[in-house]
């Protein structure tokens, strides 16, 4: 069982976050002094997937709500494919806005009602940063002078991350997605990286069937529950 403090989104959410990673062996009168003894407004927490249902209670027991199967894909690269509407993005533009709100519409940040009203700004500085990131790539697909989708790659020296990957609406279904995908990997085979991955949600099933079409093969899945702390009426 390991607990850690979460910097970074306590900075940005404004309260603090931890985090608790669970194995299938975990202590159940351990984690449950654990979560006794947090401070933490939220703690994250994550866990097999496929713990039995005595496993689960004991979780759901601290006041733990499960948001997410996170699930996880992976494809080695070979080739890829930059077809003519695919256009490089450097700098910020409003239209990608929305497109990043899209791709995080399965989102524990979005499904979690108490996490909602950040969920936005969560994403657009996700967004502000990938233009921040010199190892990261935004490249959109243009469709009659309008941005159909958008895909941001991040890369290290070894490996390509999809970060974010959504396509409007009225263009869906018509091979934007997998062109975005192909792009992405042919920028990732031009870096000399043959690997890349892309965390998704279970229960996003345009997004899984996606990235199989696109021969990405799962795994890994993990569960993901949030413990808010209630707060008592008299320190409110
Ligand atoms: C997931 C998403 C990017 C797919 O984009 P798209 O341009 O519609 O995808 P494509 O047209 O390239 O579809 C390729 C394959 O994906 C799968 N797929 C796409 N949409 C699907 C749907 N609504 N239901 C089931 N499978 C779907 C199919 O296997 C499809 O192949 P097929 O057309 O031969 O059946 C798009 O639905 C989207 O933007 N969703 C919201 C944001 C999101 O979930 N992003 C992913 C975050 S990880």
């Amino acid at each position: 069982m390991i607990k850690e403090i979460l910097d970074w989104d306590s900075k940005f959410f404004g309260f603090p976050v931890e985090k608790i990673m669970l194995d299938r062996f975990f202590n159940k009168d351990q984690f449950l002094m654990l979560m006794a003894e947090s401070s933490a407004a939220v703690v994250y927490i994550f866990a097999p997937q496929d713990l039995s249902s005595e496993q689960e209670l004991v979780i759901s027991s601290s006041g733990a709500i499960k948001y997410d199967i996170r699930t996880t894909f992976e494809k080695q690269i070979t080739s890829g494919a930059i077809s003519s509407q695919i256009v490089k993005i450097s700098k910020m533009q409003d239209e990608l806005q929305l497109l990043t709100w899209l791709a995080g519409e399965h989102s524990r940040y979005n499904t979690d009602p108490r996490f909602r009203p950040y969920f936005r700004k969560l994403y657009s500085e996700w967004l502000r940063k990938a233009f921040e990131n010199i190892d990261s790539v935004v490249l959109t697909v243009m469709e009659s002078g309008s941005i159909a989708g958008m895909i941001i790659i991040s890369m290290t020296e070894i490996a390509g991350k999809i970060e974010l990957l959504a396509v409007s609406p009225e263009f869906r279904g018509h091979g934007v997605g997998s062109s975005l995908l192909d792009a992405a990997a042919a920028i990732c085979f031009e870096h000399g990286i043959n690997k890349s991955s892309v965390v998704t949600q279970q229960q996003n099933i345009p997004a899984c069937k996606l990235y199989t079409k696109n021969g990405y093969i799962l795994t890994k899945q993990e569960a993901v529950w949030h413990r808010w702390k209630v707060i008592n009426k008299e320190d409110v």
